[in-house]
């Protein structure tokens, strides 16, 4: 078989294999056509006159570089309509790759604060769940982020404001710019969430050093890391995240593009996978980072030359990690199991 025929097999294969999403901004996915068709529709006037100009401005050095073009993007989501078409584009990439259950974040602060009701954006996006469940059979569920560069009385007012929705909604995370911005300021607004019945979690340890991740674990009892890579400077840290069992939503691709590793060849994802940790890997922000959740096993398992047993533990890893019942997470995973006996790697 001639080598673009293998990889293409391979492709197919890891695209084949049951798997959850559980760290995707929605408002990440807004690929530079869906983003210059919107800007038009709603008026929007952006810096870029074709979708060449967009890739050509997607050149970011770290975080801050990067939030600055997400929120440039965000101003042109206005209506319902424009979540609602975002969510179903998300689910329909997610459901060839495989993702059969999605965990997503959607940052109504960003919103909120151009005049945008939460009402109009919740609706959206819920809707869009609701019927990509229906036509593609993928479950979804919905977290809440609170963006951390901003005052916690806001995120106070924005989960107050999301009381009437409580039963859209699966948890709380907590983004935006991280260095600075410790997950202890928020203490309150997690506990409130929690009491409620929210699942809770945290990125921590992306650009942030490790102490944001045990305060993350201990202050706001949250029940998955995003990112995390960052634990490898705290080995007593490593020692309990393997311990606890502690789930990190890694997301390769991402990481490269933001400078934490300069190159997915010298990520650490494979060493913490060794010390027993219950890595995940995820897309973050596709339209943004080159690739959606298969891209980024792909070109992670090229990389760090992760074998099929590995790409099979890191989908059965993102399952484990999920807020699926027992029921259904053994479900996927007993799907899981056949697929990778009936390739030979069981
Ligand atoms: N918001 C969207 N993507 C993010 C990331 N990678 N880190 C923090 N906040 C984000
Ligand atoms: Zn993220």
């Amino acid at each position: 078989m001639d080598s673009q025929k293998t990889s293409q097999t391979i492709q197919d294969w890891v695209r084949r294999l049951p798997k959850a999403e559980l760290h995707l901004h929605l408002e990440g996915t807004l690929e530079p056509d869906m983003l210059l068709q919107l800007a038009e529709r709603n008026r929007i006037l952006l810096p870029y006159d074709s979708v060449e100009a967009v890739r050509r401005a997607y050149a970011f050095t770290d975080l801050a570089s990067f939030l600055r073009l997400y929120y440039q993007g965000t101003s042109v989501l206005c209506h319902e309509a424009d979540f609602y078409e975002l969510t179903m584009a998300y689910l329909r990439r997610a459901k060839a790759d495989g993702v059969v259950h999605a965990e997503v974040f959607f940052d109504p602060q960003a919103h909120i604060e151009r005049g945008i009701s939460f009402a109009e954006v919740i609706e959206g996006i819920h809707h869009a769940l609701e019927d990509g469940a229906k036509e593609l059979g993928i479950t979804c569920h919905l977290i809440l982020c609170f963006l951390r560069d901003r005052p916690p009385h806001e995120a106070a007012a924005v989960l107050s404001q999301a009381r009437p929705y409580l039963s859209w909604l699966c948890g709380v995370g907590l983004d935006s710019a991280e260095r600075g911005h410790p997950p202890e300021w928020f203490m309150e607004v997690f506990e409130r969430a929690r009491s409620w019945g929210l699942h809770a979690v945290a990125h921590a340890g992306e650009e942030g050093p490790a102490a944001y991740i045990r305060q993350a674990m201990d202050v706001l009892h949250v029940e998955r890391i995003d990112h995390g890579v960052r634990c490898e400077e705290d080995a007593m840290l490593m020692v309990r995240l393997a311990r606890e069992r502690m789930p990190l939503t890694v997301c390769p691709l991402s990481n490269v593009k933001l400078g934490v590793f300069s190159r997915l060849e010298d990520h650490n994802l494979a060493r913490l996978l060794q010390r027993g940790l219950c890595i995940t890997i995820n897309s973050d922000d596709p339209a943004y980072f080159g690739g959606y959740v298969a891209d980024n096993l792909l070109a992670s398992a090229r990389a760090l030359q992760l074998d099929a047993q590995t790409i099979g533990v890191l989908c059965r890893n993102s399952l484990e990690a999920s807020f699926l019942s027992p029921q259904e997470r053994l479900h996927h995973m007993n799907q899981l199991d056949a697929i990778m006996e009936s390739s030979g790697n069981g």
